[in-house]
């Protein structure tokens, strides 16, 4: 739920050498055109399946079907191995939402299709998909599980929660690994898990001049594609300096983890991160890029020109350089 972990995939496409399958598709989030395109881009089969009827013109966009009768009746058929599945299916009933009316509708739309929309029910499901997709796998296969988190490790109790917890216990119990998630919580609406066999390696996804536009008020950002762009203002052995508040930031950092990428965050952060350098202005020096990530920080924007950085910019600027540099390759 507004996790969009989707991205994730153009950082592993070279590890991608398979077909890509998508249960739950899109209603809001953006997940099913961004695979069409990646699949399309890296010439793979994809199939996005839902299990609500709704009008789709492409014809591996499956509707009115569901995610289990898809994976025993059909991809059996298709003779192919799948390297990339994305589960984001049977909505996860949040403790914290409960008072909410679209989640009350919800129930009631399940209730109606004979379902309960239970937490349990929901890891079921994508336990199901998960023993019935393992057939088809590729040796290298990858699974991502949305509105899925690791759970705090003082917490008691199993070491995953949300959709994919048990799907997750169950192939962790047979040798796989999580190559990304989010951070851990005891509820989160952000929550992603990326678990893998095989092999699979981490990169800066290039830069792309089509025209997304950045929207300070859409809380559904591609920030995968803004960790790319900011990444690539930062020469190499250089530091990238994340400068704000923090929702904005971690989300960027999430995808730049374990890619390579030299970064710190300024002091002022309201957390800390254990996993990044703590910098003041004051240790600010020409091989700092400070990327500024709340979406009005004029104040901040003059206070850091004043520093010792190299450079101080903010996401759209880093959208723009990227669109810029797109087009000098595309033109080359
Ligand atoms: C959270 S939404 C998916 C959001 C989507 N990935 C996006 O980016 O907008 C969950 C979807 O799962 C579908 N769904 C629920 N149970 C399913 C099942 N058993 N098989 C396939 N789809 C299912 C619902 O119809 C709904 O569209």
């Amino acid at each position: 739920m507004g996790a969009r972990s989707h991205p994730l995939i153009d950082y592993y496409a070279a590890s991608v050498r398979a077909a890509i399958v998508e249960i739950g598709g899109e209603r809001g989030d953006g997940s099913t055109s961004h695979f069409l395109r990646f699949a399309a881009d890296h010439r793979l089969p994809f199939w996005s399946i839902d299990i609500a009827q709704r009008p789709s013109e492409h014809p591996s966009v499956i509707t009115g079907t569901s995610g289990e009768d898809w994976l025993t009746h059909t991809l059996p058929t298709l003779r192919t191995q799948v390297a990339f599945a994305y589960l984001d299916n049977f909505d996860w009933p949040y403790a914290s939402l409960g008072h909410k009316r679209w989640l009350q509708d919800q129930v009631a739309e399940y209730a109606a299709r004979g379902v309960s929309l239970t937490r349990e029910n929901s890891m079921q499901a994508h336990l199901n998909q998960t023993l019935l997709l393992e057939p088809h796998l590729a040796p290298d296969a990858a699974i991502l599980f949305d509105d899925t988190w690791p759970r705090p490790s003082t917490a008691p109790g199993p070491r995953f929660d949300g959709k994919g917890a048990t799907a997750l216990a169950h192939l962790l119990a047979r040798g796989w690994r999580v190559l990304d998630a989010s951070d851990p919580a005891i509820e989160r609406y952000d929550g992603f898990v990326l678990v893998a066999r095989g092999r699979w390696e981490k990169r800066l996804p290039p830069p792309r001049a089509d025209g997304w536009t950045w929207n300070a008020r859409d809380d559904a950002r591609d920030w995968g594609r803004a960790a790319a762009a900011a990444a690539r203002l930062v020469p190499p052995g250089h530091t990238l300096v994340l400068a704000g508040l923090g929702k904005n930031a971690k989300r960027l950092w999430r995808y730049l983890r374990s890619t390579g990428v030299r970064a710190a965050f300024l002091d002022d952060l309201v957390e800390r991160w254990p996993d990044l350098a703590r910098l003041s202005d004051a240790e600010l020096t020409a091989s700092h890029h400070v990327l500024i990530t709340p979406d009005s920080a004029d104040d901040l924007h003059q206070r850091l020109r004043s520093t010792a950085a190299a450079a101080v910019f903010t996401v759209p600027e880093a959208l723009e350089h990227d669109r810029s540099l797109a087009r000098q390759l595309a033109a080359a």
